[in-house]
């Protein structure tokens, strides 16, 4: 059963000179239910374009986005917000938490924007913290903890209302690779335990290692798809293998973490 799925999503950027460009070409992606899909290419292929498209952050130049069966594209703008706030979780490189609030009021935002009870969403609270290891933390501003717990606080925020599905974009960007890996085992859980479908983008080919497929984009194109079989330190060599094949500049620094 699939949860999102795009047909010839295509997306030309125009400018003022009249010199366009065509950052994505016909696109097609399914995404199943409880798949976690990685999304990786060089610089400038259109990762960003794409996840931005599917997210309905920004609107195709031709072409269909469908979510849950439903055609998203055709969705007026306020249609969109109210189902961005209920269907999607964002977990971002610099995380987007407010500094105002507790660890535990911004993992609760969600919640309170869809008008939840308090009594439900202190249950939620206590269930999701502990289950991203950060139960301890829900009191303490967000200067007083590191970049990895609030990474985690992030994802909780953004599962807390229990979305279709999950946008990362660079979730281990910002972070070393102990908060990477604490990150990614996090991402991993959520997929085995809760069966929850997650699209990231990444050019950390560690981080990727931990889907279950990674497509490879170049030139707003398909370039390749990989799947994982049951070892991911082989799946890294896999995704390592294929950006080898990609060549160009993949702009980041590949650290072997292994
Ligand atoms: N708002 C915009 N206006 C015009 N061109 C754009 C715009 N946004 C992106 N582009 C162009 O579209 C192409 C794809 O950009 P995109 O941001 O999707 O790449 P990316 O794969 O995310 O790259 P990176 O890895 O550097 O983040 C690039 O050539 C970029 O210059
Ligand atoms: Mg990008």
């Amino acid at each position: 059963m699939h949860v999102l799925k795009t047909d010839n999503l295509s997306k030309i950027y125009g400018s003022k000179r009249g010199i366009s460009h065509e950052a994505l070409h016909h696109f097609h992606l399914t995404v199943n239910k409880g798949e976690f899909i990685g999304i990786m290419g060089p610089s400038g292929s259109g990762k960003t374009t794409l996840l931005n498209l599917l997210s309905t952050i920004d609107v195709p130049s031709s072409g269909k986005i469908m979510i849950n069966d439903q055609v998203v594209t055709s969705f007026s703008q306020q249609k969109l917000a109210k189902f961005r706030r209920k269907e999607m979780g964002f977990i971002f490189q610099d995380y987007n938490l407010l500094e105002t609030l507790t660890i535990g009021e911004n993992v609760l935002l969600p919640l309170t924007l869809n008008k939840v009870k308090v009594k439900e969403m202190e249950k939620k609270l206590v269930i999701v913290a502990k289950q991203l290891g950060i139960d301890k933390l829900i009191h303490k501003r967000i200067m007083e903890v590191s970049g990895g717990q609030l990474q985690r606080a992030a994802i909780a925020r953004a599962i807390i209302h229990d979305p279709s599905i999950i946008f990362a974009d660079e979730p281990t960007g910002n972070l070393d690779s102990k908060a990477s890996l604490q990150v990614m085992e996090a991402l991993s859980l959520l997929q085995d335990k809760q069966k929850a479908t997650t699209v990231m983008v990444t050019h950390d080919p560690f981080a990727a290692s931990f889907c279950g497929r990674v497509i490879f984009i170049k030139d707003g194109r398909l370039f390749n798809e990989i799947h994982r079989g049951d070892n991911r330190q082989s799946f890294f060599q896999d995704i390592l293998n294929v950006q080898s094949l990609l060549g160009g500049d993949m702009n980041d620094l590949q650290t072997v973490r292994f």
